[in-house]
């Protein structure tokens, strides 16, 4: 990760590589508590040994995957709070951005709130994380299946995600990755402040579920309806029986055509 390092001098203001760690994301939610730290922080392993997901999941990887997770003070720039859950969606635009370059023939869409899904199946799971003090800081966590293989991987894994090596055809440099979607994130997340900020502006061109009919669950039960975007502050938008319905958080467990 040195050439990352280096190309990053300038964004990064904290940067510490692990051969191996139990969780990117814990690891940065020490750093995101400890004012001592310069931030942007970046904290990247080669494997984690207890890696996180959204809720009570566990994150799988293997060598060749990528993994971090990118420390920011979005009070900084003058965010306002009701804007922060937008920081999950704005992470899945920039992994889109940075990896639309670097592998052309990969078809990308983002699946509401923050996965990033290539032909059907998962390329980059996305956790955000807050420590409850100091006010305004954010722990983003990401997984990219770049050059890892599934052989090892657990039979749900297996059966749905998918690297960019196996889409592309073709192995990815690690360093150019990280440094290209780190780039794309510390770029975009002062957008968010923006009205209307970019990635509810341009969410119609990632967005995997517009148009399809989506179950999701939500703290109020399940929701069937008709994905019709993105609301101004990052619902998903859902048309059913009953009206429209704004998912605020939840899970999209399916989706498919009609
Ligand atoms: C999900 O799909 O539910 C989110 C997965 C997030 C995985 C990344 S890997 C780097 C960072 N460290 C973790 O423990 N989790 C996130």
């Amino acid at each position: 990760m040195h050439l990352a390092r280096a190309a990053l001098a300038e964004v990064v203001r904290h940067f510490e590589h692990h051969v191996e760690v139990a969780s990117t994301n814990d690891r940065g939610m020490a750093l995101a508590r400890d004012e001592q730290i310069a931030l942007p922080a970046l904290v990247i392993a080669d494997r984690q040994t207890a890696g996180r997901g959204r809720g009570a999941n566990r994150w799988w990887s293997a060598d060749g995957a990528l993994t971090f997770s990118l420390v920011v003070n979005v009070a900084a720039n003058a965010m306002p709070r009701e804007r922060w859950p937008l920081v999950a969606l704005t992470a899945g635009m920039a992994v889109c951005d940075a990896l639309r370059p670097l592998a052309p023939s990969v078809p990308l869409a983002i699946k509401w709130p923050n996965d990033v899904y290539a032909a059907g199946r998962k390329l980059c799971g996305i956790l955000v994380e807050t420590p409850a003090t100091p006010a305004g800081r954010v722990v983003i966590g990401i997984g990219v299946n770049v050059n890892n293989a599934f052989a090892t991987a657990p039979d749900d894994v297996r059966s749905r995600a998918a690297s960019l090596v196996e889409l592309s055809g073709r192995p990815h440099d690690l360093d150019a990755v990280l440094t290209a979607i780190v780039g794309e994130l510390v770029d975009l997340l002062p957008t968010i402040a923006a009205t209307p900020p970019a990635v509810v502006e341009r969410w119609p061109s990632y967005c995997l579920l517009t148009g399809q009919t989506v179950e999701a669950q939500t703290p109020a039960g399940t929701w069937i309806g008709l994905c019709q975007g993105l609301d101004a502050d990052g619902a998903l938008i859902l048309r059913d029986e009953v009206g429209k319905r704004r998912c605020t958080t939840g899970t999209v467990v399916r989706w498919g055509p009609g």
